[in-house]
Order: structure tokens, then C-alpha cells, then sequence
């Protein structure tokens, strides 16, 4: 084969590999990943809830398992500047990236002082907890009830973001009790949502038995 040949053969495969690629991550993010509904199984009143905001779905799977091991009252969060398209993509990015804290959220009416334990969860953008979530947190007192985070990510969060928003918590009057990060993988090998349930599973059985008794529903 001649050499000119060569290299255009390499250079288009390179091209429909980079397109593949961009057509998946594309399709990831534009995409609501479904998890079953979730209905508590005891009609007595709980004093957990589960707080969660997902753009594309994987974080409320988590969020729902973590209701389920509590028979946890679950709160979703919409945002639908955030919508999962190209503009909400970019705005979720950017948002992210300036580090701010406030954007307009809506979710049912709750009452904080009704709970005992509160878990927040989001996905991470741009290693950390996304937007809506801190929105949620500065709109709200949490007189000193204890506050776990759960959040999901391809690869990696910094420690120094998780302490600004912990800081945020316990500015808002809540107590931190830490988080938990669900490495779901990068999008070329991503865990199943079972694979993340089951993690989900694992680390509340470890962790809730240092928590405050009144989380501990099983
Ligand atoms: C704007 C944006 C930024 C992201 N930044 C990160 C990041 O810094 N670290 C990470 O692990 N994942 C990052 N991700 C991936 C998501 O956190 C991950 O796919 C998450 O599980 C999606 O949750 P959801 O389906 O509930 O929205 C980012 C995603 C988006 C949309």
C-alpha cells in the first residue's frame, strides 16, 4: 500500500473512532438511565430522608437504594435549566466550574424538622456534589440534624470541594457526618446499577451502626 494511502487510512479511522466516541459520551449524557419506583414498605412515619438531584438517573437509583435500607421518605430535586440536552450540558459544566451555589430548584414542600437524619445526594460535576444540591443546602436550616452525602461519579472528586460544601452544611446548622463516593467508572466501562446498589448496600450496612439510633430503621 502506498504511503499516502497509509496515513489517510489512519487518519479517518482515528476520525470515526473520535466520532463513535463523541456519539456515545453524547448519548450518556442526553439519556435518563430508569431505576424501579420506590415505595416505603411500613406506612408508620419515618424520621430519615433521602434528598436527591440527578440529571441523568444514576444518582436517584443510588439515592432510592439508600431510601429502601431505611424505609426513607425520598425527596427529588428538579432543575430543568439542567435539562439533558446540549445547552443544559454546558450550563450544568459551567455552573459547576464557577463553583456556584445557588440556581433555581424545585421540589415538593418538606418540613427538615420532621427528620432525625438527612441524606443528600447528587452527581459529581467538576469534583464536586452538583449545583442543584447546594441550592437545596443554602435554602434550607437544618438545626442541627445530622447530614450524609452519597454521591455518584465517573472517576474523581476533591476533597478540598467536599470541605466547602460540609462547610456549607454545618453554616446552614447541619452536622456532618461525612460521604460516600460511588465510583460508577469511566463511560467506556461503566459498574451496571446493580454493581452500584450493592455498594450503596454495603457501605450503609457498614457505616449506619455509627450513626445516630434513630437512622438505624432496618
Ligand atoms: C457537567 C458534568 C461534570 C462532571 N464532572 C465529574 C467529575 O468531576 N468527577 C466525576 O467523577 N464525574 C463527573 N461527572 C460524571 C457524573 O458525575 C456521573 O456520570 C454521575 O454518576 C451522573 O449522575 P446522574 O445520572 O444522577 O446525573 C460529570 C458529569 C457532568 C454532567
Amino acid at each position: 500500500m502506498r504511503r499516502g494511502k497509509k496515513y489517510m487510512l489512519i487518519i479517518v479511522g482515528i476520525i470515526v473512532v473520535a466520532a463513535a466516541g463523541f456519539l456515545f459520551y453524547y448519548k450518556t449524557q442526553m439519556t435518563w438511565v430508569e431505576s424501579p419506583p420506590y415505595q416505603r414498605t411500613s406506612d408508620l412515619p419515618t424520621r430519615t430522608l433521602v434528598v436527591v438531584y440527578s440529571r441523568t438517573g444514576n444518582t436517584v437509583g443510588a439515592a432510592k437504594e439508600a431510601a429502601h435500607f431505611f424505609d426513607a421518605d425520598l425527596l427529588k430535586i428538579e432543575a430543568s435549566q439542567y435539562a439533558r440536552t446540549i445547552k443544559g450540558l454546558h450550563l450544568a459544566s459551567q455552573h459547576a466550574d464557577q463553583e456556584m451555589t445557588t440556581t433555581p430548584i424545585q421540589h415538593e414542600p418538606v418540613d427538615l424538622s420532621s427528620y432525625d437524619m438527612i441524606f443528600l445526594c447528587s452527581p459529581v460535576w467538576w469534583f464536586r456534589p452538583a449545583v442543584p444540591l447546594w441550592s437545596f443546602v443554602e435554602n434550607h436550616d437544618f438545626a442541627g440534624k445530622p447530614v450524609f452525602l452519597l454521591v455518584t461519579g465517573n472517576s474523581r472528586y476533591k476533597e478540598e470541594l467536599i470541605g466547602k460544601f460540609s462547610t456549607l452544611v454545618e453554616k446552614k446548622k447541619g452536622k456532618f457526618l461525612g460521604m460516600l463516593f460511588v465510583r460508577r467508572g469511566r463511560i467506556y466501562w461503566q459498574k451496571t446499577s446493580d454493581e452500584v446498589n450493592e455498594e450503596v448496600r454495603d457501605a450503609l450496612q457498614v457505616r449506619h451502626k455509627i450513626w445516630p439510633v434513630t437512622a438505624n430503621m432496618e
